[in-house]
C-alpha cells in the first residue's frame, strides 16, 4: 500500500505550471532567532518539531516540492514580514510556544548549518506535505516523512552525544519538548484522494486506527531515544477548510461533515492512546491537545474573537478563495487580521496564537488532556 501509485490531479498539474513560471519575490531567509524581550532562563532547554505544514518553518525551502510558501504573501505579517517557509501571514503555533518557553525561535533542520550552537535549543523536522504515511503528500513532491523526521531527530541526538557527550546530551533530551503535529495529509493527499483505492482497502475507521497505532509506535521510538515530554495534536477540522468548501460546492458556509467526522474519530483514537502511553512509559510526560476543539471554539464564537470573515481565506481564488492555492500577494486580501483562515488549508496567525494559548495554559478553551504545557514544564521544573 505505501507503494501505491498516487493520481495527480489536473489542477495540481496546471497550478504546478503557473507555479513554475510565475516570477519569485523573493528568496528564502535566513531563520530568525528573535529572543522575547526580558528574557528569564528558558523553562525548557529546547523545543524540537515534527510534522507537517501546520509547523513547517522553512524545511520545504531546501526541497524539490509545490508545497513552498517561500514567497510573499507568505510571512508578511511575520517579525520579520518576510517569507520564511511557515505557511502563515506570521507566526505558527511552535513559534509562540517558543516564546511561552523563553526560547528562540527554532531552526529548520535542513536550514541550520549542523553545529551545536543552531540545534541547542531545539530543531523543526517538520515538512508540508508531510504524513503518518511515507506516500502521503507524494503527488506534491518530495517531502520529510514522520519516519524520516525521527531519523533526522536520532541524528541531532547523536550530534549533541559528540559534542556534549551522552549523559549531558540525554539530560537536555529529557528535559526538552517534543511537539507532534502530523496526520492531516493522510487525509487530505491520500485517504481523500482515493488513492490506489484506498477507500475500498479501508473504512474510515480502520484507516483511523491504522494512523494512530503508526504514530504510536513513533511516540514509543522517540522515548527510547529518551524523549519524556511530548505534545500530541490532534487533527484540524479540515472540513471546514476553504478547499474542501469550495470542492463541495457548499452554498452556506457549513462545514463538509464527513471530513470533519474523520478527524473528530482519529482524536478521540489518538487521546485514549496518548493517555493509555502515558501511564505505560515510565516517567513519560504526553499531553494530546485536541485542536479540531480549539478551532470550533473559534469558528463557533468568532466574534467575541473579532473575526468576522469564517470561511472564505485571505489568499487564493474562486469561491471561499479554495480553488487556487495562494501563490501571489495580489491573491490576498489587505489585512489579515479579521479572517480565520489564511490560504486554502491554512490558518491565519491570528488563529496560531489562540491555539497556542490554549496549549500552553487553556486561557481561550480546554483542548489539552491530561494537562496544558505550562503545568507540565512548571511541575518538571520543582
Ligand atoms: C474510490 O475508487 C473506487 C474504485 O476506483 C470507487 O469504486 C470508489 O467509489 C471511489 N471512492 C470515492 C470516494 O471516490
Ligand atoms: C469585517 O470588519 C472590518 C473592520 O472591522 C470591515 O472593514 C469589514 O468590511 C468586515 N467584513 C465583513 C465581511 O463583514
Ligand atoms: C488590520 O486591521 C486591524 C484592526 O481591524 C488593525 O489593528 C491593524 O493595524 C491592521 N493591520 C494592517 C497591516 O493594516
Amino acid at each position: 500500500m505505501e507503494n501505491a501509485s498516487v493520481i495527480i490531479p489536473i489542477s495540481i498539474i496546471l497550478l504546478s505550471f503557473i507555479f513554475l513560471c510565475g516570477p519569485s519575490t523573493a528568496q528564502p531567509q535566513p531563520q530568525p532567532a528573535i529572543p522575547p524581550s526580558p528574557s528569564p532562563p528558558p523553562l525548557a532547554p529546547a523545543l524540537f518539531v515534527i510534522g507537517d505544514s501546520s509547523v513547517d518553518s522553512g524545511t520545504n525551502n531546501f526541497l524539490a516540492t509545490f508545497a513552498r510558501a517561500d514567497r510573499l504573501p507568505y510571512g508578511r505579517d511575520f517579525d520579520t514580514h518576510q517569507p520564511t517557509g511557515r505557511f502563515s501571514n506570521g507566526r505558527i503555533p511552535v513559534d509562540f510556544l517558543a516564546s511561552r518557553l523563553g526560547l528562540p525561535f527554532v531552526p529548520s533542520y535542513l536550514g541550520q548549518r549542523g553545529n551545536v550552537e543552531d540545534m541547542i535549543h531545539g530543531v523543526n523536522y517538520a515538512s508540508a506535505g508531510a504524513g503518518i504515511i511515507v506516500s502521503s503528500g507524494s503527488e506534491l513532491g518530495q517531502h520529510i516523512s514522520l519516519t524520516q523526521q525521527v531519523q533526522q531527530f536520532t541524528d541531532t541526538f547523536q550530534q549533541l552525544i559528540i559534542s556534549m557527550g551522552e549523559d549531558a546530551a540525554k539530560t537536555l533530551i529529557s528535559n526538552s519538548i517534543v511537539y507532534i503535529s502530523i496526520g492531516i495529509n493522510d487525509y487530505i493527499h491520500y485517504y481523500l484522494l482515493n488513492a490506489s483505492n484506498v477507500d475500498n482497502l479501508f473504512l474510515p475507521w480502520h484507516f483511523n486506527r491504522f494512523l494512530a497505532s503508526s504514530l504510536m509506535r513513533e511516540i514509543k521510538n522517540l522515548y527510547n531515544l529518551n524523549v519524556r515530554k511530548m505534545v500530541v495534536m490532534g487533527l484540524a477540522p479540515i472540513g471546514c477548510a476553504p478547499r474542501y468548501m469550495w470542492e463541495y460546492g457548499i452554498q452556506n458556509g457549513e462545514c463538509v461533515e464527513p471530513i470533519n467526522d474523520m478527524a473528530i474519530e482519529f482524536n478521540f483514537l489518538m487521546r485514549y492512546i496518548v493517555e493509555k502511553l502515558a501511564e505505560e512509559l515510565p516517567d513519560a510526560n504526553i499531553i494530546f491537545c485536541d485542536v479540531y476543539e480549539g478551532s470550533m471554539d473559534i469558528l463557533k464564537n468568532h466574534d467575541q474573537y473579532g473575526f468576522n470573515v469564517t470561511s472564505e481565506a485571505c489568499c487564493g481564488s474562486g469561491k471561499y478563495k479554495g480553488w487556487l492555492m495562494c501563490l501571489s500577494p495580489e491573491m490576498a486580501c489587505s489585512n489579515a487580521s479579521n479572517y480565520i483562515w489564511w490560504d486554502q488549508f491554512h490558518p491565519t496567525d491570528t488563529v496560531n496564537g489562540i491555539l497556542a494559548a490554549n496549549i500552553w495554559n487553556g486561557e481561550h478553551a480546554k483542548m489539552c488532556y491530561p494537562m496544558h504545557l505550562q503545568d507540565m514544564v512548571i511541575q518538571k521544573a520543582n
